[in-house]
């Protein structure tokens, strides 16, 4: 075969031990090569689809194969097989033969880029031992690489993994495990990637940042609360005392959801202010900030406002807490 024949493959050529590679994108066009460089009468010219199926004597394709099969001569003694719309059934071997002569042996690589099955989000509880997939399909076997990114900064907190093929292990699992993990698929032809969106069910745990806050007679005073939880399917709420009735925004109360963070670290924060304190109002005391309408259930903490002992001006009895 003359190297100067490369230029007419679609495909490309690689020697290997049984003959020629021949590789081919699905629906694309191959060409088998093969020269005869014996001169006279050629009509002996074969090809066949190992080990005996003949597909063409001469310059004519036999059976069924005619339809997407046929022999090209783009120069005296190429008797070229070429296949259009390859598919993947063709992948195989084909030899050229002259009488008995094998003149040509080609190993017709289908390649198909890979094609990564719909998988976008897991949900997972804490514990578990949690399995992703990345089932793909191509030709050849596409290898498989897992990646992780995370979307919060708290990379690194808890992962435990081992990727076996076209699996990822998720060992313990943790709540830090609310990743993104990405799979990798690669062969010949091409390579796909799938980002995974993993959730873990976990709280609601209610936080607040401080026990106790001091504030002065007629002064407002802000408290803040945290929820985290996934899913965040409730709310929080703020109840005085051994009020039931949660605190309402009127010009004594706001309450403020900031739902920033909620997307990122599944946490939502409610700061409650208590406007122009009074101690007849009874605004000093236990605040609770208790979760609502949470599937997995319910958390609280207190938080106490005070009033500093120094705050004595007026003369008040100091409220006790
Ligand atoms: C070529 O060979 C075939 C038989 O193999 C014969 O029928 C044909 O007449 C030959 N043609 C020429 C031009 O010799
Ligand atoms: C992936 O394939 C495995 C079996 O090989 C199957 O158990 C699993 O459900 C598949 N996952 C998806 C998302 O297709
Ligand atoms: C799983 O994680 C929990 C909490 O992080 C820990 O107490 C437990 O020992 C871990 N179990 C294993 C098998 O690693
Ligand atoms: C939310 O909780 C309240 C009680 O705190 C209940 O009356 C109400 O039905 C709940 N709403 C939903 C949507 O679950």
């Amino acid at each position: 075969m003359s190297t100067s024949l490369a230029c007419f493959f679609i495909g490309s050529l690689l020697s290997s031990v049984n003959g020629v590679l021949v590789r081919a994108k699905v629906n694309e066009n191959a060409i088998l090569p093969c020269i005869v460089r014996i001169p006279g009468n050629n009509t002996e010219v074969k090809w066949f689809r190992n080990p005996n199926t003949i597909l063409s004597m001469a310059l004519h394709v036999i059976g069924p194969s005619r339809k997407r099969m046929s022999i090209n001569q783009p120069y005296i003694g190429e008797w070229n097989l070429h296949i259009q719309h390859v598919q993947l059934g063709d992948t195989g071997d084909y030899s050229c033969r002259f009488g008995n002569d094998v003149i040509e042996q080609i190993d017709l690589m289908v390649e198909i880029a890979p094609t990564i099955q719909e998988t976008h989000e897991m949900t997972f509880n804490e514990g578990e031992t949690g399995i992703l997939w990345c089932n793909v399909t191509g030709s050849p076997v596409p290898t498989v690489r897992w990646f992780w990114k995370s979307p919060n900064q708290i990379d690194g907190i808890g992962q435990d993994s081992t990727a076996e093929g076209n699996r990822l292990v998720l060992h313990n699992i943790t709540r830090y495990y609310d990743n993104i993990y990405v799979c990798l698929a690669t062969n010949t032809a091409g390579e796909e990637r799938r980002e995974i969106r993993t959730h873990v069910n976990f709280g609601p745990e209610v936080e607040v940042f401080q026990n106790t806050v001091y504030a002065k007679l007629r002064e407002e005073v802000t408290l803040h609360c945290a929820v985290e939880a996934y899913p965040m399917d409730g709310t929080l709420e703020w109840v005085f005392q051994n009020n039931n009735s949660p605190i309402d925004n009127n010009w004594k109360y706001k309450v403020v959801p900031d739902k920033d963070m909620m997307n990122d670290y599944n946490t939502l924060i409610v700061s409650l202010t208590i406007r122009n304190l009074q101690l007849g109002d009874g605004d000093y005391g236990h605040y609770i900030c208790r979760t609502k309408n949470f599937s997995r259930g319910y958390s609280e903490k207190v938080l106490i406002v005070q009033k500093p002992s120094e705050d004595n001006e007026d003369g008040v009895i100091r409220y006790d807490v």
